[in-house]
This record gives C-alpha cells, sequence and structure tokens, in this order.
C-alpha cells in the first residue's frame, strides 16, 4: 500500500459538520447551554449557500431568527451569549465551506476512518475476501482498544479493551452496516 491510499487529505481536511460543532462546544466557544444549539448549528452549517457572502448573511439571519423565537421576551438578556455563538458558527463556515469552489465535507471526504466516508472500510468493510475465502478484517479490535465508552454517570473502563456499546440501541446493526450508512456528518 501506499500513503496515498489512506491519506488522500494530508492537510485542507474539511470536516464533518457535526465534528466541528462537538469541538467547538468542548471548548466553550458555541454556549452548549443554548437548547437545540448542536442540531441548529449543523443545520445552518450543511445548508447549500451560492456564495460564501450569502452563506454568512443567511446563517446569521437564520440563527438570530431561531433564537428570538425560542426566548420570545427573554432574548434582549439571552442576545450577548447568541451573538458570541453566532460568530464562532461564522467562523466555522469561514474556514470549511468554500462554495464557490464547491468544497465542502462531503464533496471531498476524508478517507482515515470509517465514520462519514467509506475511508478505511472501502477494504475493511466486511466484504473483500480473497480467492481462498480470507476477508479483510472488519474487527472492532484490530484497529482500537476501547478502554473508556458510556455516558457521563456510568461510564465503563478497562484498559484491557471493552467491547464497543452503540450509544444508543440500534440493536446490533452496527456489526453489519457500515457506520456511514447512518452517519453522513450533519
Ligand atoms: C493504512 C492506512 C495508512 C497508510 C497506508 C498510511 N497512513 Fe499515515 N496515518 C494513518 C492514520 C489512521 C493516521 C492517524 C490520523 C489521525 O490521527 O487523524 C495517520 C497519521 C499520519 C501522520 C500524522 C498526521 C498528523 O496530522 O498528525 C503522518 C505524518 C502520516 N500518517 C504519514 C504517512 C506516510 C508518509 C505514509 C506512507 C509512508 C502513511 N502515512 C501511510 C493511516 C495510514
Ligand atoms: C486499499 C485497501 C485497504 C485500505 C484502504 C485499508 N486497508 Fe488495512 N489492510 C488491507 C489489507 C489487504 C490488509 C491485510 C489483510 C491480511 O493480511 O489479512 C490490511 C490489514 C490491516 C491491519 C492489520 C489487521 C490485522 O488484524 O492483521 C490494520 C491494523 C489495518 N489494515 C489498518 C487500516 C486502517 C487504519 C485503514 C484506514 C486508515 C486501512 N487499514 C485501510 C487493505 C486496506
Ligand atoms: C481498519 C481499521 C479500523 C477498523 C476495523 C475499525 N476502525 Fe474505527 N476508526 C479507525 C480509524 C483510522 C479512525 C479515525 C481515527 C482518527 O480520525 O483519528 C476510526 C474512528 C472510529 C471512531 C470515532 C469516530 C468519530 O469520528 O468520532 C469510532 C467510534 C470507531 N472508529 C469505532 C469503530 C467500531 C465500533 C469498529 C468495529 C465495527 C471499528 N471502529 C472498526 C479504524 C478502524
Ligand atoms: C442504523 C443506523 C446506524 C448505524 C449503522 C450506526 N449508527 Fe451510530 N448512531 C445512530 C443514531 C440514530 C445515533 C443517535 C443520533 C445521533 O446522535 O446522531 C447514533 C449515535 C452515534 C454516536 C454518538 C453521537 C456521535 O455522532 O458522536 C456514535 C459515537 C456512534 N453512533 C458511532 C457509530 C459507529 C462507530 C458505527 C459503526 C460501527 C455506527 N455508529 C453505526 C445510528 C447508527
Amino acid at each position: 500500500m501506499d500513503c496515498i491510499d489512506c491519506h488522500n487529505r494530508p492537510t485542507h481536511r474539511f470536516l464533518p459538520p457535526n465534528k466541528l460543532v462537538d469541538a467547538s462546544m468542548a471548548a466553550g466557544a458555541i454556549d452548549p447551554q443554548l437548547p437545540g444549539i448542536k442540531a441548529k448549528a449543523m443545520s445552518v452549517l450543511s445548508a447549500q449557500y451560492t456564495d460564501k457572502a450569502a452563506a454568512l448573511a443567511k446563517i446569521r439571519q437564520d440563527l438570530r431568527a431561531y433564537y428570538q423565537k425560542a426566548f420570545g421576551m427573554d432574548y434582549a438578556q439571552q442576545q450577548k451569549r447568541v451573538e458570541q455563538t453566532v460568530d464562532e458558527i461564522v467562523k466555522i463556515y469561514e474556514n470549511n465551506f468554500f462554495p464557490r469552489m464547491k468544497t465542502r465535507w462531503d464533496k471531498y471526504p476524508d478517507n482515515i476512518g470509517h465514520m462519514t466516508s467509506p475511508g478505511c472500510f472501502r477494504c475493511h468493510g466486511g466484504n473483500h475476501a480473497s480467492a481462498d475465502g480470507k476477508v479483510i478484517t472488519r474487527d472492532c479490535t484490530s484497529c482500537h482498544v476501547i478502554i473508556e465508552q458510556g455516558p457521563a454517570g456510568s461510564v465503563e473502563k478497562n484498559t484491557d479493551g471493552l467491547m464497543f456499546r452503540h450509544p444508543v440501541d440500534i440493536g446490533e446493526v452496527w456489526r453489519d452496516m457500515n457506520c456511514f450508512e447512518c452517519h453522513t456528518g450533519n
């Protein structure tokens, strides 16, 4: 294998809204206490716009209208934190979305991983077998040792490795169905 079988985007990685918004929320730059902020932020980032100026104006307008409605009479009091979050979302857009070049995460997927695009699962998806029936592994533990998982308050830990538990109940579907078929990044 060559480096570029995996590294199709050594730099200029255009990350999906899901990852960008999680990172900013974790850093506190997007206020995680704003009601509905994750879904709303992902939706304004994923929408298609004709050019950057139009995008930035529309993103500001949509977010303000959403929180004016959500907060009603209290909006004036909440305006400062709304505006800080709006500024952060605009900054995320400016750094990761380039409408004139039609450049965004779903147009130029990153092959490292398998969450929002096939990536490693192009070969490790469980459907590549040799003539004598040897399948390229899809076993999570050949690439990961999960040492911690679960929601705050009931985190399971084991430095010898845990069996993956999908965060919401989808049965055992994840064992055969590839992550990117449900997780599109937005
Ligand atoms: C089998 C797939 C695969 C191949 C082939 C591969 N890499 Fe990687 N590489 C990875 C993964 C996975 C990471 C970790 C990426 C991350 O943490 O986001 C990584 C990380 C790196 C990093 C660190 C990047 C960073 O941002 O810290 C460098 C540099 C790198 N690889 C160079 C190479 C070079 C040079 C080759 C060819 C000689 C190569 N890789 C071949 C999968 C691969
Ligand atoms: C172009 C096809 C291809 C891609 C893409 C690919 N692999 Fe592989 N990988 C293979 C093949 C072939 C083997 C060897 C299978 C064997 O010998 O049983 C392998 C083996 C491995 C193994 C050893 C597994 C074991 O248990 O022996 C690891 C670890 C691995 N790959 C990681 C990665 C990672 C991480 C990525 C994505 C960043 C990746 N591979 C992408 C083809 C690929
Ligand atoms: C061929 C190697 C390989 C296999 C097999 C594999 N993964 Fe991964 N996985 C990766 C790589 C590489 C990344 C990306 C790491 C990064 O971006 O730093 C990743 C990322 C992840 C992530 C983080 C996703 C995100 O973007 O937040 C989870 C969760 C995950 N894998 C779970 C699993 C589960 C569950 C399985 C088994 C069904 C599995 N992986 C099988 C290589 C593999
Ligand atoms: C049948 C659809 C489906 C498949 C397949 C699936 N997921 Fe999920 N996943 C969901 C749903 C629904 C949620 C909860 C909604 C949300 O948070 O986006 C979720 C949430 C998650 C989350 C927490 C939220 C996030 O985005 O970080 C992780 C991590 C995750 N899944 C990992 C995986 C991994 C790894 C695989 C592949 C091994 C996978 N999922 C396969 C449907 C699926």
